[in-house]
């Protein structure tokens, strides 16, 4: 079993370059397909996300070459063929597969995607969205064929915000025929990012970054040269635990704008925070003020920060409170962090943390992403040994972070136990 090791309590310098979005990464590669030549995407992680959407492209068909952190998507000789449901079930994005060959090809078979397990999350928006295009849904199980004779343009309403649905029916929506509106689209960085890559593809996108975009339907795309954006959440991810362990930890390559909430509440319990044009510098405090957070979509404090996030609220002096309004189950890096010495309870999608509380290494579990990046987080500062199990989860969104870490001084290991 591979595990991360972790011995804490060492301050951090030095330099972390942050690599490119994973939550735009993850959309951006099903979404070459939508040309019919080859494009050339730069800023792409070597995370195991990405890989398994390489390989679903491989299996359609669609030559992938990649070279450090360029990927290059020839779909010229592609076929349409039915997803394997181990392919879907790796990752959450498999989804966008769903949209980019509804919009390619007016058909598409594919089962229910996989991902972290932080609640229920539907797809019916998705699905209601494409229905509005003109597709017809047949649902047999755990598994849905979506298909239409032409697809249409459409208004479409959004009854919550979704990230997931807003990328996806722009996928479908680009080579449909006339006009498609999404209101109450969400506006995270990640949608601008894939609308211009559409765009640079000759799609007609607009409102993008607002809550409504305003699709132009056209015949055909091109193949074109497009860049992820850099990963927020990766880039405050780091900056938590520059918050927590640096000494001037320089978090490099971000766009500060993207993290304007993280900063603001890492200003508000006392961090010294430097901000330059594509850069932030984090120092540890003498000590933590409390503070309350709420997540929320974006700008609002990103839920993926929450949990690392609440590691940090260990250490503050009195009481804080972390509210999730996202997701049902993401707290469960909670009992995991109690068992490293935090005071933290959990009641109606609210943990009430009480600080400071010094936190001494132990076993503890990865039991998604994010709650892995907050047990990474908590080893960093835990006193003694803190092994971390079911650490794919962790790899499946930060790219190189052991070797990151170390750069900068920490000491933590993967290896076999
Ligand atoms: N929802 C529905 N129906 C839908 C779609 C969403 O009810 O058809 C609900 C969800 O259950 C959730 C809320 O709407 O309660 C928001 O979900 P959203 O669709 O915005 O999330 P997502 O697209 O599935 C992406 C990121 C998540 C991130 C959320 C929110 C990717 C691959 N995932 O998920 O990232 O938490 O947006 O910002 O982009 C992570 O990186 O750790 C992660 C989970």
């Amino acid at each position: 079993m591979k595990v991360l090791e972790i011995k804490g309590k060492k301050e951090l310098s030095g330099s972390i370059r942050v690599s490119g979005a994973k939550n735009a990464s993850v959309a951006l590669i099903p979404a070459a397909i939508l040309a019919d030549e080859e494009s050339t995407i730069c800023n792409i992680p070597e995370i195991t996300d990405t890989d398994a959407l390489c390989e679903i492209l491989e299996f359609l068909g669609v030559e992938v070459k990649r070279a450090s952190e360029s990927i290059v998507i020839d779909p010229s000789n592609m076929k349409n063929l039915e997803i394997k449901d181990n392919y879907c079930k790796k990752l959450r994005a498999s989804y966008y597969f769903m949209g980019a060959l509804l919009g390619k090809y007016k058909k598409v078979t594919m089962c229910f995607p996989g991902g972290c397990s932080i609640g229920k999350r539907p797809i019916n928006l998705h699905l209601k969205g494409f229905e509005a295009l003109g597709a017809t849904i047949t649902n047999n199980g755990n598994k849905y064929t979506v298909e239409a004779e032409e697809l249409k343009g459409a208004n479409i309403y959004l009854d919550i915000a979704s990230v997931g649905a807003t990328i996806n029916i722009m996928l479908a929506a680009v080579k449909a025929e006339g006009t498609t509106i999404i209101d109450n689209a969400a506006k995270e960085p990640e949608i601008v990012n894939i609308a211009t890559f559409l765009n640079s593809m000759g799609a007609k996108v607009t409102g993008a970054g607002t809550s409504t975009i305003k699709i132009r339907g056209v015949k055909e795309l091109h193949g074109c040269f497009h860049e992820a954006i850099p990963d927020r959440i990766e880039a405050g991810t780091y900056m938590i635990i520059g918050a927590l362990c640096g000494n001037r930890l320089k978090i490099d390559n971000i766009i500060p704008n993207h993290v304007e909430a993280v900063i603001s509440k890492l200003q508000e319990i006392g961090v010294e925070i430097e901000i330059g044009a594509d850069y932030v510098v984090v120092t540890k405090p003498q000590k933590f003020k409390t503070t309350n957070i709420k997540t929320s979509v974006y700008p609002g404090f990103p839920t993926d920060l929450q949990q690392p996030f609440t590691v940090l609220l260990t250490q503050a002096v009195g009481k804080s409170k972390v509210e999730e309004t996202i997701w049902e189950n993401r707290f469960m890096h909670v009992v995991y962090l109690n068992d490293l010495g935090a005071d933290v309870t959990v009641k109606n999608q609210t943990a009430t943390v009480l600080g400071p509380t010094p936190l001494t290494g132990t076993h503890v579990v990865a039991t998604d992403l994010r709650a892995g990046a907050a047990m990474v987080t908590a080893g960093l500062i835990a006193e003694g040994t803190t092994i971390i199990t079911n650490i794919d989860h962790i790899l499946r969104g930060y790219e190189n972070i052991v070797e990151k870490l170390i750069s900068v001084g920490a000491k933590i290991e993967s290896k076999e136990i």
